[in-house]
């Protein structure tokens, strides 16, 4: 993933910050880990390399461990975050089609974040509303009975918000000229 500017500035203060506050040896590893991806909502691999270099490990036990525990993310959250429903009776409504039509819509896999940070993906465990399958979570709003063509849907509804956004920075813009 593409850091943005300022960002791995931003990713080696605060990991160094983290670092500070715990010992160097190996059982301090997850609770770094922990509190890095509290900090920056994720965990960059320039992170990993630091907290490898500090502790003295392979960079290898720091990312295996990271992608072990599913607690843990590896690309950044999107500013609009997508969940879709694969417990069982969203995968048996076809949860499955939903979270393909995403993945092609947005040109990424599960688990990863667009290139502009505006979207992120990732499947969830039953969110609890199974009457409604299948679910997607966008932003925290539950999305009912989701179809291939709804997917196309929610993210044209982001896209014009997008661009009315945009056009009303340029306008504000153009008044204070
Ligand atoms: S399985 Fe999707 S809400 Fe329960």
């Amino acid at each position: 993933m593409e850091l943005i500017e300022g960002e791995l500035e931003q990713i080696q203060a605060e990991t160094e910050a983290v670092l500070q506050n715990h010992g160097t040896e190996r059982p301090e590893l997850i609770p770094i880990i922990q509190e890095v991806q509290e900090k920056l909502g994720y965990l960059p691999k320039e992170a990993m390399k630091q907290i490898a270099k500090t502790l003295e490990i392979p960079e290898v036990d720091v990312y295996s461990l990271a992608t072990f525990y599913n607690q843990f993310r590896l690309n950044p959250p999107g500013k609009h975050q997508i969940k879709v429903c694969m417990g069982t009776a969203c995968h048996m409504m076809g949860g499955h089609i939903i979270l393909d039509s995403f993945e092609r819509r947005l040109e990424i896999e599960e688990g990863e974040t667009t290139p502009d940070r505006e979207f992120s993906l990732e499947r969830v465990a039953c969110v609890g509303c199974c009457a409604l399958a299948p679910v997607v979570v966008v932003d925290e709003k539950v999305e009912a009975k989701v179809s291939p063509i709804r997917v196309d849907g929610i993210l044209l509804t982001f896209e014009i918000d997008k661009k009315e956004q945009e056009k009303q920075q340029q306008e504000e813009g153009g008044q204070e000229e």
